[in-house]
């Protein structure tokens, strides 16, 4: 290890840890950040650092012999994964019973895989969820942060109007008006204008190139080119990759973490003690959620808040796919970075947020596909498995029943009035939503719960948690927008009260 003390040490690299690591450092404090994913930067055999999407090979999934995309199959036939060598590949999908959660592993998390659209949610919406936090100093001050920060740009509108890229997203847009509902463009990290320059064929493509889901090689502006570029660049910030955080306890010095350094077929090649003085843990909703409930399930931490592990939720997310009449192409070309979304998020009854993805199969399949997030009041919370050694989420399938109804009464409106019918041959088992898994882990560790209103863990000083596990399971939107914009807001406290004021370790 680069040193067995760090004055901070942040685990994970996602969107909290990212915007942890990079305010650390401008403070001065030399930081040291642990993640379990590779660094994504050196090209395969291929010439490529990233696998395609239709294409998948080693570098998709961690540790599979078999890739599981979320759409499983087409014409019921199982033609999408592939048999894979295990290896720390991207993209993970972790299996809880009657929900699977996707997350993003690396130098980056979820930026690496997700489909880049930075969404800044409702106002309304966002003091009904955190009602504790001023939404003045969000909007005003820490909203535009992040977003500046992202590099959130958005699609030029006479450019989307003519692009046979964007067609699936002008049909869908036009099915929807005709039921009566609104569309909204949708800002995104992915840079416009090298995508206008792939459509040229003056730039390699990405996003024209079906890449999604498993990193894409050009364009995307993933946090390894944002916020954690600007943290390496103070020369305060070192990044361990292939380290795998187990354990948390207390220590004369502040904190010691046990991690596990692995080799690239997934064995522990060493295992490390890490002391620090202070502790941020952005290993996502799961990762931090479980790190915790263990430290407090095993004893580490024995004072940790009962709420560590509770208030759990998917964002409300399902996916939906309807069929569209043969005279209604959406086209052969489909750029993988969505800018629309069918806002019926006002509706009194079945609010829906539901973004028009994609389908990149380079090839006319007449499909139309969503992923729609939905107002669920539904959680789960996690229980420690002692035999395991891990979390294990309590979440059964009814309780997505809120989510599958509000998509049935909006996807149900669209195909009535257009005519047309749901597709059921993408997900398995026949169904026409898919209500058994999400990209929007949210929650575990709520803010002002778990921790205070800005992160800090409640029971133990010096440890914050700075991502998605502060949201308590539902935002309405896409989250990386809103969980940047969180820990820059807490961040910028915990800077100014308790690393600032108390510079021991620094
Ligand atoms: P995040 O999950 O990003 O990062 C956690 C990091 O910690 C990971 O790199 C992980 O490997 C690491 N880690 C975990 N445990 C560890 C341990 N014990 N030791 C060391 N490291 C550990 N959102 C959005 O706003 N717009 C979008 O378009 C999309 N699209 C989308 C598509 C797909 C396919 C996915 C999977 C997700 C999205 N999302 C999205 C969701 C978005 O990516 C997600 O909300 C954020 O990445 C969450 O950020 P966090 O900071 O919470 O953790």
């Amino acid at each position: 290890p680069a040193a067995d003390h760090a004055p901070a040490l942040v685990i994970g690299s996602g969107y909290g840890a990212a915007v942890a690591a990079l305010r650390l450092a401008r403070a001065g404090v030399r930081t040291v950040v642990l993640e379990m994913g590779r660094l994504w930067e050196t090209p395969g055999p291929d010439g490529k650092v990233f696998c395609r999407t239709i294409a998948p090979d080693h570098r998709s999934m961690w540790f599979r012999t078999r890739t599981e995309a979320p759409l499983a199959t087409f014409l019921w036939l199982d033609v999408v994964n592939r048999n894979i060598s295990p290896y720390p590949g991207v993209l993970d999908r972790i299996d809880y019973g009657d929900m699977a959660v996707y997350v993003g592993r690396g130098v980056g998390g979820g930026s690496l895989v997700n489909g880049g659209m930075a969404v800044t949610p409702p106002r309304s919406y966002f003091s009904e969820v955190l009602p504790q936090v001023d939404a003045d100093a969000m909007y005003g001050t820490y909203f535009p942060r992040a977003r500046s920060a992202l590099g959130v740009n958005s699609i030029d509108r006479a450019w989307f109007e003519s692009t046979p890229w964007y067609r699936y997203s002008r049909v869908s847009r036009a099915h929807a008006a005709r039921a009566g509902i609104g569309t909204v463009f949708v800002p995104n990290v992915y840079d416009f204008d090298h995508m206008r320059r792939e459509a040229a064929g003056t730039a390699p493509k990405s996003a024209l190139a079906g890449e999604v889901l498993y990193g894409n090689n050009h364009g995307k502006r993933s946090l390894d080119k944002t916020y954690l570029a600007a943290a390496l660049a103070t020369g305060l910030v070192t990044v361990e990759t292939l380290s795998r955080v187990r354990a948390v306890r207390p220590h004369a010095r502040g904190h010691v973490v046990t991690v596990e350094r692995l080799d690239l077929r997934g064995r522990v090649r060493a295992t490390d003690e890490i002391t620090t003085s202070r502790l941020f843990l952005g290993a996502g909703s799961l990762g931090t959620t479980e790190l915790l409930l263990r430290a407090r399930e095993t004893g580490a931490l024995p004072d940790l808040s009962p709420e560590v592990g509770r208030g759990w939720g998917h964002n409300g997310n399902v996916m939906a796919a309807r069929a569209n009449h043969v005279w209604d192409p959406v086209g052969a070309r489909q750029s993988t970075m969505p800018v629309l979304g069918i806002d019926d998020w006002n509706n009194p009854t079945h609010p829906v947020f539901a973004e028009v993805a994609p389908l990149p199969m380079g090839l006319e399949h007449w499909i139309s596909l969503y992923l729609a997030i939905t107002k669920n009041p539904e959680r789960g919370h996690f229980v420690y498995d002692a035999v395991r050694d891990r979390a294990r989420l309590r979440w059964s399938r009814d309780q997505n029943g809120p989510s599958v109804a509000a998509a049935r009464s909006l996807f149900g409106r669209l195909n009535r009035v257009n005519g047309t019918v749901y597709r059921h041959d993408l997900f398995g088992g026949n169904r026409a939503i898919a209500d058994d898994f999400t990209y929007h882990p949210l929650g575990g560790c709520v803010l002002g719960r778990a921790t205070d209103l800005y992160g800090r863990v409640r029971g133990h000083r010096g440890i914050y948690v700075v991502d998605g596990s502060l949201i308590p399971g539902s935002l309405g939107v896409n989250p990386f927008v809103t969980i940047t914009a969180l820990a820059e807001r807490n961040m910028e406290r915990i800077i100014r009260e308790d690393v600032l004021r108390d510079p021991r370790g620094r």
